[in-house]
């Protein structure tokens, strides 16, 4: 199997070395456009793998896509991350024109590619590939609600004392500060009701400090965080390499599902070799619904700048 991780900035690496770690690919290529950056990060990345024991080949490779030819899944994380203060939104004047030149430069070389969008704004990014390669929906996978879902079980572990790998739970909606749901009603710890367990108002903060979850590393740190997007990005390539038919929430094209139509948005996904294979429906209370269509509709104008931008 063949991967390629576009960016090799904080996101990608992580991403990248994740992959490698798991030996999820018997070549891993990591493209950036800056001068041998990629190359010095794979080449560091491979002076572990005698101390880690792994035998993916990683290759760094600046800005020559044609080293990611016959790639299986690639995930694209290029772009600005967030300063303190930012939104991600802020974000799409400069990262949609690199994230359609990226997509582009991809379908080149890999039209069979499940193609991973990290890059923010990411609904709107996912849109934006979908929409300027006109490939299957199934190969446009948009990460965010996997990492949203991850920080979810992180806070709601957090209020339950208890180990995170016990519970489930998922956010839906767009990857934004104001748009993300995180489902608090399906929320189990094993299969008991997490609102058998937790006050209204502790799971209203678990929901709270979730939609900010990426904002709060982001003043903390001073940039966007890599840790949990790049284990999410990686998590998703080994469920399609693996193809674990495992269920995540990620953006993807909408047809009717949800209500919605002609934009991505993240739901509950089963995620496998076809890379998503199936959109499943979990039946929304009309609270849920609501929130959703409003999550849509500021996504929708969004993307809306991309026609601005003449970029679809
Ligand atoms: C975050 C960015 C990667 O949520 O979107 O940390």
């Amino acid at each position: 199997m063949k991967v390629t991780v576009v960016g090799a900035g904080a996101v990608g690496a992580t991403c990248a070395d994740n992959i490698a770690r798991k030996e999820l690919a018997d070549e891993l290529v990591l493209l950036d456009i800056k001068e041998g950056f990629a190359e010095g990060k794979a080449t560091d990345m491979m002076q572990t793998a005698t101390l880690l024991g792994f035998d993916t080949k990683i290759v760094g490779v600046t800005g020559d896509y044609s080293k990611t030819e016959g790639s299986d899944v690639v995930v694209i994380t290029s772009g600005l991350p967030r300063k303190p203060g930012m939104t991600r939104e802020d974000l799409i004047g400069i990262n949609a024109g690199i994230v359609k030149s990226v997509a582009e430069n991809i379908l080149k070389f890999s039209p069979q590619a499940i193609i991973i969008v990290i890059s923010n704004p990411m609904d709107t990014m996912t849109y934006l590939a979908l929409k300027s390669l006109g490939l299957p929906k199934n190969q446009i996978i948009g990460m965010g609600g996997t990492l949203d879902s991850s920080r979810f079980k992180y806070y709601l572990s957090q209020a339950l004392k208890c180990n995170p790998n016990d519970l489930q739970g998922f956010v839906i909606g767009g990857h934004g500060d104001t748009t993300m749901i995180p489902l608090t009603r399906l929320a189990t710890y094993q299969s008991l009701p997490v609102s058998n367990l937790l006050d209204q108002s502790i799971l209203d903060k678990v929901a709270a400090d979730t939609m900010v979850g990426g904002a709060t590393l982001t003043g903390l740190i001073g940039t966007s965080a890599w840790y949990a997007p790049g284990a999410a990005g990686a998590a998703l390539v080994e469920a399609i390499i693996r193809d674990e038919k495992k269920l995540f929430t990620c953006s993807v094209l909408l047809e009717g599902e949800y209500g919605q139509s002609d934009i991505c948005l993240g739901v509950p996904v089963i995620i496998g070799r076809g890379g998503c294979e199936k959109i499943m429906d979990f039946n929304l209370t009309d609270h849920e619904q609501v929130a959703f269509n409003k999550s849509a509709d500021a996504v929708r104008n969004m993307n809306a700048v991309l026609t601005e931008m003449n970029l679809i």
